[in-house]
């Protein structure tokens, strides 16, 4: 069903912290290298939260940016949905600290959302479609990860991809229809829930001492099934959005994927029959950020001047889950 409104991106802002941990570093402590990091994933460096600065401290700034950038203030939101796989604890929502840290009204919606490494898109499809509804005026969606926290950093298979950061956007409705959110199209594939997972913490198997000696609370990840269905997920998203708008891939200014993996992205853009100069690429200095990863690429493509008025950008992602889904947004 079509929205009553029209919604767009008023604002974006974004936030990694100080601390950067290179290849060179983490081949100090697991048996890895530069080269072999660099060559399979295209990751040079990533960011590492400071002790003590959870999801919400990262996103407060993140935030505070989208909020300057939009032209609003904290009093003018109505609706917090924060995508992170990585919350504070477990209850309640990282949106309500969020909510307290940044001074929003009591009388503002407050949630999280947990669609991993697609969580943007999917809590901007949602936000999109309660300001369409016309029930909520500003939306203020996050995406923020404190990948570090749950890490293996003894695994090499895996610590060597992530890193922490966030990102976030102000939505509003659009003075008029064909600029701002053209569509969305989420998906998941609920039978490969194991392929990237954390085993341990949840109601299925609370922690317990056994659970803490065998590592079940951190990330385990199949690398290689995992990169197939990546693969798949985003063609099919990127394919199937560009078919309900009618649009072929050359109409697309800028693709800003998820940033996992450059071979990920290198296979989109060959599917697409696009140049890689027409896809935003921070992973080499941020590794894989999950939820956070596309808003801080957004917030890059837009001050470094890579988006401009008139053009035309598709979000493209997937993750645990396993999540993908897109977005097409007209500027
Ligand atoms: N350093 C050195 N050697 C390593 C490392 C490392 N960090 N990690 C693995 N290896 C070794 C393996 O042990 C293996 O050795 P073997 O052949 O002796 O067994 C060899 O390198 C090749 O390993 P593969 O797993 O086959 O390497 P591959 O080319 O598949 O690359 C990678 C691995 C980078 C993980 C890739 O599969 C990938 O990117 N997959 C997608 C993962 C992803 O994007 N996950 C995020 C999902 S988003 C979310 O929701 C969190």
């Amino acid at each position: 069903m079509a929205p009553l409104f029209s919604t767009l991106i008023l604002g974006t802002g974004s936030y990694a912290p100080a601390r950067v941990l290179t290849n060179a570093e983490l081949a100090l402590t697991i048996d890895t290298s530069d080269e072999w990091i660099r060559s399979r994933s295209g990751i040079a460096e990533r960011r590492i939260a400071a002790p003590g600065e959870a999801a919400s401290d990262m996103a407060v700034p993140a935030a505070q940016r989208a909020l300057a950038d939009a032209g609003l203030s904290p009093a003018d939101i109505d609706l917090l949905i924060v995508a992170t796989v990585t919350p504070d604890m477990p209850m309640p929502a990282t949106a309500c600290i969020l909510q307290h840290k940044l001074g929003l009204p009591t009388s503002t919606a407050c949630f999280d959302l947990n669609a991993a490494c697609s969580g943007f898109i999917y809590a901007l499809d949602t936000a999109c479609a309660m300001i369409g509804s016309g029930r909520y005026r500003h939306a203020l969606v996050v995406g923020v990860e404190k990948l570090s926290s749950i890490v293996d950093w003894s695994d090499r298979t895996t610590c060597v991809l992530f890193g922490d950061g966030a990102g976030a956007a102000v939505i509003g409705s659009s003075p008029q229809p064909g600029i701002g959110l053209l569509g969305t199209r989420l998906g998941a594939y609920g039978d490969c829930v194991d392929l990237l997972c954390i085993p341990g913490g949840g109601s299925n198997a609370p922690a317990t001492a056994a659970s803490i000696a065998n590592r079940d609370h951190f990330i385990q990840m199949k690398g290689k099934e995992v990169f197939k269905y990546a693969v798949r997920g985003m063609e099919e998203a990127a394919r199937d959005i560009l078919e309900q708008h009618g649009l072929s891939a050359h109409q697309i200014d800028l693709v800003i994927p998820h940033q996992a993996n450059l071979r990920i992205i290198e296979s989109i853009a060959q599917y697409l029959e696009l140049p890689l100069e027409r896809f935003f690429v921070n992973l080499d200095r941020y590794g894989n950020t999950s939820a956070a990863s596309i808003p801080i690429a957004l917030d890059e493509a837009r001050r470094a001047g890579r988006i401009r008025a008139g053009d035309l950008t598709l979000l493209v992602a997937f993750g645990a889950g396993l999540t993908y889904g897109s977005a097409l947004l007209r500027w």
